[in-house]
């Protein structure tokens, strides 16, 4: 499927501001998560894989969509989840998790390791046992990110990208925007807006693209992985009313948050063209308002 859902963001600057509603790509398999998981499971499947084991925390997208895009292609599906604590009681588990328990509707099964064993999860002795008991398994690293991924994400940018002077996405694992890089033209600049504190992301990118024309703007990640605080739900909040476009406060609240911050500062010359890849995440937000009640702070307003 091919969607060019291009939406211009009215601004009160001398720059022109469009959002890609890659959270539209697919009606259950959201944005970056469809672009990464297209050509591995057409991989898997042209190769009689039978089962797909991937990895992740409780609350990750690539997880979720990994147990829809597997149930609809006829895998089976296996989380390996950081955290063993969730589960020693799986069912108390499930009713406080909707992206374990949404997993778990599309019939993944987890193996619960703990934070330390899945510091060594791309480790050979790690894998060992889980192919043993999963013979027919292909592997999907966390977040989704390689080769494949990659491939899949370069095509984010088909066809209309080229009008724009800069494009922006978030960064977690740097699939998504090495993809974005690799499609680029020279002339255009790659803005990435990592999700989570890390100088170890820029050599992550470098793995899967030679190219230059790219930069991390790092200073956007409010603390690091999943932190959240009242200014950015206020932003997402009131982005939403105002351009009626959710935005997720792991990812992309985090990524406009940061691309209207560089405009109010004059970081763009005057007549840019920008390009801010809205890569979905959305499933995140119930959970994610979980965390926020227990923190006191305001809910990401949406409705399902
Ligand atoms: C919604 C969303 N946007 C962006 C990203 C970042 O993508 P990547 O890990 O390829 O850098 C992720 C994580 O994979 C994500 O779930």
């Amino acid at each position: 499927m091919s969607v060019n859902l291009i939406q211009e963001i009215s601004l009160p600057y001398d720059v022109t501001l469009c959002i890609q509603r890659e959270d539209l790509v697919h009606p259950q398999i959201q944005g970056n998560k469809y672009r990464k998981l297209r050509y591995n499971l057409a991989f898997a499947k042209a190769n009689s894989y039978k089962t797909l084991i991937t990895f992740g925390g409780a609350y990750s997208n690539h997880i979720a969509a990994t147990a829809i895009a597997g149930s609809l292609e006829g895998f089976k599906t296996i989380g390996v989840i950081r955290g063993e604590e969730l589960g020693v009681d799986l069912e108390k588990t499930l009713a406080q998790n909707p992206t374990l328990s949404s997993a778990r509707d599309h019939g993944m099964d987890f193996v619960f390791v703990s934070r330390s064993a899945y510091r060594d999860k791309d480790t050979d002795e790690f894998k060992r046992p889980l192919l043993k008991a999963y013979p027919d398994a292909y592997l999907i690293p966390e977040g989704g990110t390689n080769k494949l991924a990659v491939q899949g994400c370069a095509e984010i940018l088909d066809g209309h990208g080229a009008n724009f002077d800069y494009i922006c996405c978030p960064v977690g694992t740097g699939g998504t925007i090495s993809g974005i890089i690799e499609s680029s033209g020279v002339q255009q600049k790659v803005l990435g807006f990592p999700a989570l504190k890390g100088g170890f992301l820029s050599d992550e990118i470098k793995k899967w693209t030679s190219k230059t024309n790219w930069e991390l703007m790092s200073e956007y990640h409010l603390g690091g992985y999943a932190k959240m605080d009242a200014v950015l739900i206020s932003f997402i909040n009131n982005f939403q009313k105002k351009h009626n476009i959710l935005l997720d406060p792991v990812y992309t609240g985090k990524m406009m948050l940061g691309v209207l911050d560089l405009i109010s500062k004059g970081y763009f010359p005057s007549n840019t063209r920008i390009l801010a890849i809205h890569t979905g995440g959305l499933q995140g937000i119930e959970g994610m308002n979980k965390k926020l009640l227990q923190k006191g702070l305001p809910l990401i307003q949406y409705t399902e």
